[in-house]
């Protein structure tokens, strides 16, 4: 029940909202910008916002595939897939990768990208983005409700056996976040928000 102070709701019984909250609530989020092919070569580039990294050592990182999509079908064939960082300068390009369009269609060529080969893996990097990870599949995930039913949601999760970084990223040896200019995504259907030196700001953790 919704008071003067907090707008409450259980979202199995819907948000009362225009729009849906969740999105803009849990955000701005990294995209990953995921590179994938088939397992007959068809090349395959989406950005998925539900992605994000999840330990260190090694490193794992991982998206969330609403519904089984053809990034989810390829590395489930071919267990690789590429991370890039989606940019500002490249945020137009990593838009229009995210077309729904069939599985034969190479989405590097639909948005005007370049792939570049990669070192580990067969799945080849954007060439224009500053920083790629390569990873081999560790998981894939279908959700589970809190009945235990499945939804048809997948979890993909990778290990990163090589890092690409373009050096004007690298100060002194320090990987500058804001110098790479990352886009994340927010809320609604159009929001994202870039990243700059001004908002960066310093706190240690407790010792
Ligand atoms: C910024 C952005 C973030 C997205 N995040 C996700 C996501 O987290 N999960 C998802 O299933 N689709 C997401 N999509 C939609 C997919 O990119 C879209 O369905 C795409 O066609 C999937 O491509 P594929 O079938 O080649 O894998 C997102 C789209 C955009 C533009």
């Amino acid at each position: 029940m919704s008071d003067s102070t907090f707008h409450f709701y259980e979202p199995a019984k819907g948000h009362g909202l225009p729009h849906d909250p969740f999105n803009a609530m849990v955000g701005p989020r990294p995209i990953g910008w995921i590179s994938s092919q088939s397992a007959t070569g068809v090349r395959n580039l989406a950005p998925y916002s539900f992605f994000n990294g999840f330990n260190y050592t090694p490193p794992i990182v991982g998206f969330a595939s609403i519904g089984a999509k053809d990034s989810l079908n390829n590395i489930r064939e071919t267990r690789e897939f590429g991370w890039n960082l989606a940019t500002r300068p490249l945020a137009e390009r990593m838009n229009a990768s995210c077309a729904a369009v069939p599985p034969e269609v190479d989405e590097f060529e639909l948005a005007g990208l370049t792939p570049a080969a990669s070192r580990c893996i067969a799945v080849p990097r954007v060439a224009e983005s500053p920083v790629s990870f390569e990873c081999k599949l560790t998981q894939i995930v279908q959700l589970e409700d809190i009945d235990g039913m499945p939804v048809q949601s997948w979890l993909v999760m990778g290990q990163v056996v090589g890092v690409h970084i373009s050096r004007h990223l690298l100060v002194d040896g320090i990987y500058d976040t804001a110098a790479g200019e990352p886009i994340l995504r927010g809320g609604g259907s159009a929001d994202y928000f870039t990243v700059t030196r001004d908002n960066l700001f310093k706190m240690f953790r407790p010792r």
